[in-house]
């Protein structure tokens, strides 16, 4: 998507807006929230969080075409969101 999206934090109720060519993990970061990471890029599977709705758009190469499809979960640090909004379990 070429606009920016917002992230709700599910157990904190943070909302963090992402602006279009930063990342979900960076974003998450910028605004003090702790999350585990190692490879930023989509390979280790360290930064999977839990998506309570909203529709990821997996950049990953980690997930399965099944685990995809499932849209529970979502590699932060590299995968976007189809529409505007995605609440995860944060
Ligand atoms: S930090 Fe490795 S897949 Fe996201």
């Amino acid at each position: 998507m070429s606009e920016g999206f917002k992230v709700k934090l599910a157990r904190s109720g943070q909302t963090v807006t992402v602006e279009k060519d930063s990342s979900i993990l960076f974003a998450l970061l910028d605004a003090g929230v702790s999350v585990p990471y190692s490879c930023s890029s989509g390979l280790c599977g360290t930064c999977e969080v839990d998506v309570l709705s909203g529709t990821p758009d997996h950049k990953d190469f980690v997930l399965t075409e099944e685990e995809r499809a499932t849209n529970r979960t979502i590699m932060i640090c590299c995968s976007g969101v189809i529409g505007d909004e995605i609440e995860l379990d944060l």
